[in-house]
């Protein structure tokens, strides 16, 4: 019989065959999956398990906070907090083409997360949130052209040089298995059933260069629009919403005189699998108060607009 309190004990059971008295890494995001192993993981083996953080400065408004929040205070798990903020923003500096931010946050990650594990002496096996849709996915790629639109770079692990042995526990399952999953081992509700977030993160929602600056305004905008959705019940009812921080400026008024300031792209889609998404029918009254609130309050910003493509021909992200 399928339940989550099943699922958790059998995965639990092989888990603790399959590694033994063996010290553990994990890489957590702050993702669904990456979530859900760590606290199956520590449920399992304790202090066994050390997960490696990486704050890459383009996570959302007060995420690593969060996440240490919930997992090393709440839950008691060994966690690994690296602030690379610099070193990412660093290596972007003057890069604006789309795949080559892809590439180099994807590189800097392994390269970041490795050199945490060097220091993790007694490590024999690497834990990943590989699922069982990523399976298929990447087994697809081989032949498939779904991969070479967009390289994501959360899929196929580390260097073959890292020699550890690879634990798996959600391999079998679906993403609701995995959200029940995590429901039932204490994570917080709104972490587990959160929308999805591009690996690349806020790289790939600021158009062009990544700045600092621009980062840090993307977040407040993007903050006020999903405490928005939630607050007016509609968080769940889109698949996916964010903002997107256009680097290009546009005349405005306040009270004071005019303003020349940056622009807001607010995107919402509603989507089954996420291969074609149709734009959310948000509230014309919701959007207007969201709008208002943002140039209100986000320094730099002075307009506000709705995304209103379908994918296709767009795709979710504008990256
Ligand atoms: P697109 O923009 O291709 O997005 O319509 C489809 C879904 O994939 C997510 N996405 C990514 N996820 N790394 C990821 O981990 C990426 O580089 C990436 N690009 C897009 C996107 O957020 C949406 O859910």
């Amino acid at each position: 019989l399928w339940t989550p309190d099943n699922i958790i004990e059998d995965t639990v059971a092989s888990v603790r065959e399959q590694v033994g008295g063996d010290e553990v890494l994990l890489g957590l995001s702050g993702g669904v999956d990456s979530s859900v192993v760590a606290a199956l993981l520590h449920r399992a083996i304790g202090d066994q398990l050390t997960c490696v953080f990486v704050d890459n400065g383009l996570l959302r408004h007060q995420e690593g906070d969060q996440v240490m929040a919930t997992f090393a205070e709440h839950m008691g798990v060994k966690v690994i907090r690296v602030d690379a903020e610099d070193l990412f923003l660093g290596k972007l500096a003057g890069v604006s083409d789309p795949e080559r931010k892809r590439k180099i946050i994807g590189n800097t990650f392994i390269e970041v997360f490795e050199a945490e594990s060097e220091k993790l002496a007694n490590v024999k096996w690497l834990a990943q949130g590989t699922i069982y849709p990523d399976v298929i996915e990447s087994a697809g790629s081989k032949t498939g052209k779904a991969k070479v639109i967009k390289s994501h770079h959360n899929v196929g692990g580390l260097p073959e040089h890292m020699k550890l042995g690879l634990v798996e526990p959600l391999r079998e399952l679906f993403k609701d298995e995995v959200r029940k999953i995590g429901v039932e081992l204490g994570l917080p509700y709104d972490m587990v059933y959160r929308h999805p977030f591009p690996g690349p993160g806020l790289g790939v929602r600021i158009l062009g260069e990544v700045e600092k600056a621009y980062a840090d305004t993307l977040r407040l905008a993007d903050h006020i629009f999903i405490e928005e959705l939630r607050r007016h019940d509609l968080y769940d009812k889109v698949s996916q919403a964010f903002c997107v921080f256009l680097p290009v400026k546009s005349v405005g008024v306040t009270g004071d005189g005019r303003r020349y300031d940056y622009v807001v792209a607010m995107r919402a889609v509603e989507t089954i699998d996420f291969m074609t998404a149709r734009w959310a029918h948000l509230p014309y009254e919701f959007l207007d108060h969201v709008s208002r609130r943002i140039v209100n309050e986000v320094p730099r910003i002075s307009r506000v607009v709705y995304d209103v493509t379908g994918k296709p021909p767009g795709t979710i992200e504008w990256e």
